[in-house]
């Protein structure tokens, strides 16, 4: 019984579930990433960071409780006579703290979900390990790149 019980509580190591309400959280910040940009390649387009209470805490603070999420919502951004309006999403990458389970990356998991099926996350070990590898970068502010402003 308690086997089951922790079974069903406990998600395999590396498996995020799609935040379908995050549109509803703190929205942090939004970036247009351009044509002129070296990241237009990867990221170009649109893309707007949304934490959840949990993250919005650490945002201020700098240290994560377990179930922060943060989110990066990256839509085309399309020409319409001189203003750049958001076109389909392109994907949304993931950010959820649990330090036990992930503790080979400052108790980060990612995961990146695409806008053609949000239903299943796309990343393997490789890929994850590449995401931790550049957050590491920010590990004085708890592996997050954005910051609130006023
Ligand atoms: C080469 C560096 C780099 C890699 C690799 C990278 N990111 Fe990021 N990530 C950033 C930067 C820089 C930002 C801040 C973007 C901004 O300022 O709007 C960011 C923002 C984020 C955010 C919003 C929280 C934050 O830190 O600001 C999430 C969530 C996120 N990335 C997830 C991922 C996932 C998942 C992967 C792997 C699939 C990944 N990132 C790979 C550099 C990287």
């Amino acid at each position: 019984m308690a086997a089951s019980c922790f079974y069903l509580w406990a998600s395999p190591p590396g498996v995020i579930s799609y935040p379908s309400q995050f549109r509803s959280w703190t929205h942090v910040k939004t970036q247009l990433i351009g044509a002129q940009s070296p990241f237009f390649a990867g990221s170009g387009g649109i893309h707007h960071v949304y934490a959840n209470d949990k993250a919005l805490e650490g945002l201020k603070t700098g240290h994560y409780s377990d179930g922060s999420i943060l989110v990066f919502d990256l839509v085309e951004g399309r020409e319409q006579a001189g203003v750049t309006v958001e076109g389909a999403r392109i994907r949304v990458d993931v950010m959820l703290k649990n330090a036990s389970q992930f503790p080979g990356s400052g108790g980060w998991g990612f995961e990146r979900f695409m806008g053609s099926d949000l239903t299943k996350g796309t990343l393997d070990e490789n890929g994850r390990q590449g995401c931790a590898g550049c957050h590491r970068n920010r590990s004085d502010r708890g592996f997050v790149f954005s910051e609130l402003r006023p």
